[in-house]
C-alpha cells in the first residue's frame, strides 16, 4: 500500500513528513522500517474502497438533472439518422411520442424540441416559426396530450426557419435586432398557446427575454417559464446541430455579430444578469465542456437555476472518439456529466440524456 520514495532516514531530516511526526516516529522506529512516508495525512485513505468514495462524493447525477433535445421531422414512423451524430435521429411526431413516454418512464423531467424544417418552408423571414400548426407545435400538441407529464422546452429563433440559416431578420448583411425581438415574441406566443412549458430564447438579440416575458404576461401566459440562452457563444461546436436541422446548407456567415465571442467572460455575467434582471426563470450556459469556467462564474455570481448545454459537437467527439476504440464512450459520457455538475450546473441539456437515464436506472454510476 505504502509508496516507497528515497530513504527513510534522509526523508526524516527534510521531508514534510519531519514536520509533524519525524522525531517521534524515529524513536517509535517505524521510519527505520522502512515501511514509506510518515504522513499525517493520506487523502487516499478515503478512496480506497467504493463504500468510502460514495460516503464522501460531494456531487451525484441523477435523470432529475437531464434535458433531452429531440431533433424533429415531417412524416410518420420516420427515424433519419444525423450522419455527424451517432445514434441521434430526427423524429417523425409520432415517434417523438413514443421518445417521451421512454422519457417520462426512465423520470427525465424534460425534452427540448427542435424542428427540422422542410426546406420549401423556409423563407427569408422565417415566417413558419408564426405557423400555429408547424412541426413544433404539432409535436407539443400531440406529446401534451400523450404524455403530460413531461416538461417542453422550445427554442425561441428563427434558424430552422430562415432560408439563410440566420437566428434573426436579415438585411443588407446586417441581423436586426428590435424588428427580430417583435417576431421572436409572437414565435414564443405561438409556441406557448401550444402547450410548450418552457420557452428558451436561443437567438442572442438584445431585449428579447424582456419582451418575450410581457407578451406572455399580457396573453395570459405568465406561468410558461423563461430559460435564457443567456451566454451563448459563437462556436464551431453547433456544427452538427446545423446538419440535424438542416441550416449548415443555407447558413451565410457566420453569428458572431449576435453570438459571444470565445475570448470573454465578464461579459457573459453582464448577458445573464441582463436576462435575469428582464424576467429569466432559469439560465443556460452554452456550449458546455469547454465553458464550465462560465458555468461556474455564473452560478456563483448569480445562484440562479443555471443549465449547461453539452452541444453537438461535444456529444460528436465523444461518439468519434469512441466508435474508434479510443475513448470509453459510456465511461467518457458520465464523466462530462459529473464535470458539469461539479461547475455548478443544476441541469444538462444533453443528446446522452437517454442513455445516461437508462445507466443511472439499472445502478451503473
Ligand atoms: C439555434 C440553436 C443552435 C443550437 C441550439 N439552438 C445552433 C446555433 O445557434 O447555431 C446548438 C445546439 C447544439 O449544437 O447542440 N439558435
Amino acid at each position: 500500500m505504502a509508496i516507497k520514495l528515497g530513504r527513510p532516514l534522509e526523508r526524516s531530516r527534510i521531508g514534510p513528513a519531519s514536520i509533524t511526526t519525524g522525531p517521534q516516529s524515529l524513536q517509535t522506529g517505524r521510519a527505520g522500517l522502512g515501511d514509506g512516508l510518515e504522513l499525517p495525512t493520506r487523502p487516499r485513505r478515503n478512496r480506497r474502497t467504493d463504500w468510502a468514495r460514495r460516503m464522501v462524493r460531494e456531487h451525484v447525477l441523477t435523470t432529475d438533472d437531464l434535458i433531452w433535445p429531440l431533433f424533429l421531422v415531417d412524416g410518420a414512423r420516420m427515424r433519419v439518422p444525423v450522419s455527424s451524430m451517432p445514434g441521434v435521429e430526427r423524429l417523425s411526431v409520432d415517434e417523438a411520442v413514443r421518445a417521451a413516454e421512454r422519457a417520462a418512464k426512465l423520470t427525465i423531467p424534460c425534452l427540448a424540441l427542435f424542428p427540422y424544417t422542410d426546406p420549401a418552408r423556409r423563407d427569408e423571414a422565417g415566417s413558419e416559426a408564426l405557423n400555429a400548426d408547424n412541426l413544433v407545435c404539432r409535436t407539443i400538441r400531440a406529446i401534451k396530450k400523450e404524455v403530460p407529464q413531461i416538461g417542453l422546452l422550445c427554442d425561441v429563433a428563427l434558424d430552422p426557419y430562415t432560408s439563410h440559416g440566420h437566428d434573426g431578420l436579415l438585411r443588407d448583411g446586417v441581423i436586426l435586432n428590435d424588428e427580430t425581438v417583435a417576431v421572436l415574441v409572437r414565435q414564443a406566443l405561438v409556441q406557448a398557446e401550444a402547450g410548450c412549458d418552457i420557452i428558451a430564447p436561443s437567438d442572442m438579440m438584445d431585449g428579447r427575454v424582456g419582451a418575450i416575458r410581457a407578451g406572455l404576461d399580457a396573453a395570459g401566459f405568465s406561468d410558461v417559464q423563461i430559460m435564457a440562452y443567456a451566454a451563448k457563444y459563437a462556436s464551431v461546436f453547433y456544427g452538427p446541430f446545423r446538419d440535424a436541422v438542416g441550416s449548415s446548407a443555407t447558413l451565410v456567415g457566420d453569428k458572431r455579430t449576435y453570438q459571444m465571442d470565445p475570448a470573454n467572460s465578464d461579459e457573459a455575467l453582464r448577458e445573464v444578469e441582463l436576462d435575469i434582471a428582464e424576467g429569466a426563470d432559469l439560465i443556460m450556459v452554452k456550449p458546455g465542456m469547454p465553458y464550465l469556467d462560465i458555468l461556474h462564474r455564473v452560478k456563483e455570481a448569480f445562484g440562479v437555476p443555471t443549465f449547461a448545454y453539452q452541444v453537438s459537437g461535444e456529444y460528436a467527439m465523444i461518439m468519434a472518439a469512441a466508435e474508434r476504440g479510443w475513448l470509453d464512450g459510456d465511461k467518457a459520457m458520465m464523466e462530462s456529466l459529473i464535470a458539469f455538475k461539479r461547475a455548478g450546473a443544476d441541469g444538462v441539456l444533453t443528446y446522452f440524456a437517454q442513455r445516461i437515464a437508462e445507466r443511472l436506472k439499472t445502478g451503473g454510476a
